[in-house]
């Protein structure tokens, strides 16, 4: 049972990314499910749901989302429907949307998590205990359970893996935007990476025109961050093999594509 997990999506050239790739990456590995962080999609802040109709048109069966949830107004509008959006489940009670969603495909049924955390982030509930209660529901119907951990804190991140190890197939970092290369299986089946990166423009800052986030160090004023239209991009993402049978780890594989990682099949 194989998972394809892309990273944050940002703006339109992002999801040109994901549009021009996710078809010959789906070709190339064969994946049952594939999951999308999409909560930088429309134009950096948030979703719309023209755009989430647009990723799940183009291959994704979830979209992930995170502290950029409610960016955009039109989330209000179909978030209560969107039977593959997942929000950060760590969200104050009340709010709308689920922090874990179920999709069934063939023989398998994924479970889809997220929390969010909260070092150098909006006080949230907890992330561990939520994680907790999230896992103990979705572990009730299969064994194939997917944590996007939308964090700041690689420490975080860490922490909230090795405390699921064992109990999910998998927990991966979002949020920072930089993929790093600690993808990796825990001792009880559990892959885990600290950050899966973002798809989008290659050459701002996170995805964001440079000269404005500079502007923003150097002088400490406010400054509107947009999404260059123009320029390279990448595609961040990971491949994670599950035991078709326990739902465990077995194998996991770093995607990239950019300039300097070109695609090959
Ligand atoms: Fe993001
Ligand atoms: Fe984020």
């Amino acid at each position: 049972m194989r998972l394809l997990f892309i990273g944050d999506v940002v703006g339109s050239p992002g999801r040109n990314m994901v549009k021009e790739y996710l078809g010959k990456l789906k070709d190339k590995y064969r994946p049952q499910f594939v999951i999308i962080n999409g909560e930088n999609a429309a134009a950096g802040r948030g979703i719309t749901e023209k755009i989430y109709k647009e990723l799940l048109e183009y291959g994704a069966n979830m979209i992930t989302l995170g502290n950029h949830s409610w960016d955009n107004r039109d989330i209000f509008e179909f978030i209560g429907d969107a039977k593959y959006l997942v929000r950060p489940g760590n969200f104050p009670e009340g709010t709308p949307g689920a922090g874990l969603k179920f999709l069934k495909m063939n023989q398998y049924e994924l479970a889809v998590i997220s929390v969010q955390g909260r070092t150098f982030m909006p006080p949230l509930d907890d992330p561990f205990l939520v994680a907790d209660k999230l896992v103990e529901e979705a572990a009730k119907r299969t064994p194939f359970i997917f944590v996007d951990v939308h964090a700041e804190a690689t420490s975080e991140k860490q922490a909230l893996g090795w405390y699921l190890d064992g109990r999910v197939s998998a927990v991966i970092g979002t949020h920072t935007h930089v993929q790093t290369a600690d993808n990796r299986i825990l001792p009880n089946g559990t892959a885990y990476m600290s950050d899966v990166g973002m798809t989008g423009p290659y050459d701002g800052i996170l995805g964001m025109e440079r000269e404005a986030v500079i502007k923003k160090f150097l002088t400490s004023m406010p400054v509107r961050f947009e999404v260059p239209k123009e320029g390279r991009t990448v595609l961040s993402g990971v491949i994670i093999d599950l035991d078709p049978k326990t739902g465990k780890a077995i194998k996991t594989e770093r995607i990239l594509i950019n300039e300097d990682h070109p695609f090959f099949y």
